[in-house]
């Protein structure tokens, strides 16, 4: 059931239920974190392998503490900065967080959503919320409740609808090693604006068998239909649908053509990717062809996302 009520959404989570909730990123499969009942249901629903960790949502910076095991000093800057919202911190976690959760790492992925609907109800709860995306696993992350309903719908007893989601990709993901920042997702906050704050930070290549982030796969956000990036002299099957950033492409018929923003806006584009996605994967196109957005900004999400869409295996 698709709703609004935030009370009903409480109970259920008290309850050891799970419930879709909206962020700003992505809508998440919400349930205790610290019960290890509904962990497990989580990983079910989404059939999600059990070495791929889940974040847990906090309502605010100074909740953090019981989760974690030491304070690092560039984190007040990086909350003060950025929270609430489309940034993740993976940090030593205490002894609190259920090996579940992260999938036997002592690190644990913490993240303060700036949804309101979604700080309204952690800000009722007692306990953080682990949250993955609401879809199946390697499908499209849900970026409307609808799209949450249409996977998810009968395994779950409710979707907390708070509109559509305005970031549009999820979070960036942000730990330490050796003390020095590193980025093991693009994601809604930018690179640039990050560094910012705490001066360059290294972006860590995805892999299928990376131990410090066993979850990061390569291959993801795969539509059902043949995913490609766009390659000077390759053929597409006739009724392949292209998605571009700003302009048509001469020479490909603009009915089948899809602009993620006009206007050249990277917000805008990362907004819009997901759902054009899920559109384009049912609309009975044989295949879709993609086109690199330019390396800035979200751009960088943006591009990652197609990049893995693409990605075989
Ligand atoms: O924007 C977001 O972050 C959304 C919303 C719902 O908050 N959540 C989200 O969760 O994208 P999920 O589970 O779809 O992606 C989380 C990523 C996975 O790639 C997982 O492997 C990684 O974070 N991750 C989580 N905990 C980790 C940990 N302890 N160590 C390494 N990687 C971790
Ligand atoms: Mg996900």
């Amino acid at each position: 059931m698709i709703g609004k009520d935030i009370q009903y959404a409480c109970r259920l989570l008290k309850a050891g239920q799970l419930v879709a909730m909206p962020t700003e990123t992505v809508y998440g499969l919400a349930g205790n974190a610290l019960n290890p009942r509904a962990v497990a249901a989580i990983f079910a629903v989404k059939n999600r392998p059990s070495f791929d960790p889940l974040i847990i949502h906090l309502p605010d910076f100074p909740s953090f503490a019981p989760y974690i095991a030491t304070v690092r000093p560039e984190l007040e800057a990086l909350a003060r900065a950025f929270l609430p919202g489309p940034l993740t911190l993976l940090l030593e976690k205490s002894s609190l967080v259920p090996d579940l959760v992260t999938a036997g790492s002592p690190r644990v992925a913490i993240r303060v959503p700036a949804h309101p609907v979604a700080r309204e109800l952690l800000g009722q709860l007692d306990f953080p919320l682990a949250a993955p995306s609401a879809n199946p696993f390697g499908y499209i992350s849900p970026t409307t409740a609808r799209h949450v309903a249409d996977q998810l719908g009968a395994k779950i007893p409710y979707i907390l609808d708070g509109g559509p989601c305005t970031v549009g990709v999820e979070s960036t993901i942000l730990g330490f090693e050796s003390g020095r920042p590193v980025i093991y997702r693009k994601g809604g906050l930018a690179i640039e604006t990050i560094e910012k704050v705490v001066g360059e930070v290294a972006v860590k290549p995805y892999s299928s068998s990376n131990p410090q982030a066993p979850g990061m796969l390569k291959s993801h956000y795969a539509p059902s239909v043949p995913f490609f990036l766009a390659a000077a002299l390759h053929r597409y099957p006739a009724g392949a649908v292209l998605i571009r950033f700003r302009e048509y492409k001469p020479g490909w018929p603009e009915a089948q053509q899809h602009l993620l923003s006009p206007s050249g806006d990277y917000e805008e584009a990362a907004r819009r990717l997901f759902a054009l996605m899920r559109e384009l994967d049912g609309s009975g196109a044989p295949a879709i062809v993609a086109e690199l957005l330019p390396e800035e900004g979200l751009g960088r999400a943006v591009n990652d996302r197609l990049r893995r869409a693409a990605a075989q295996g």
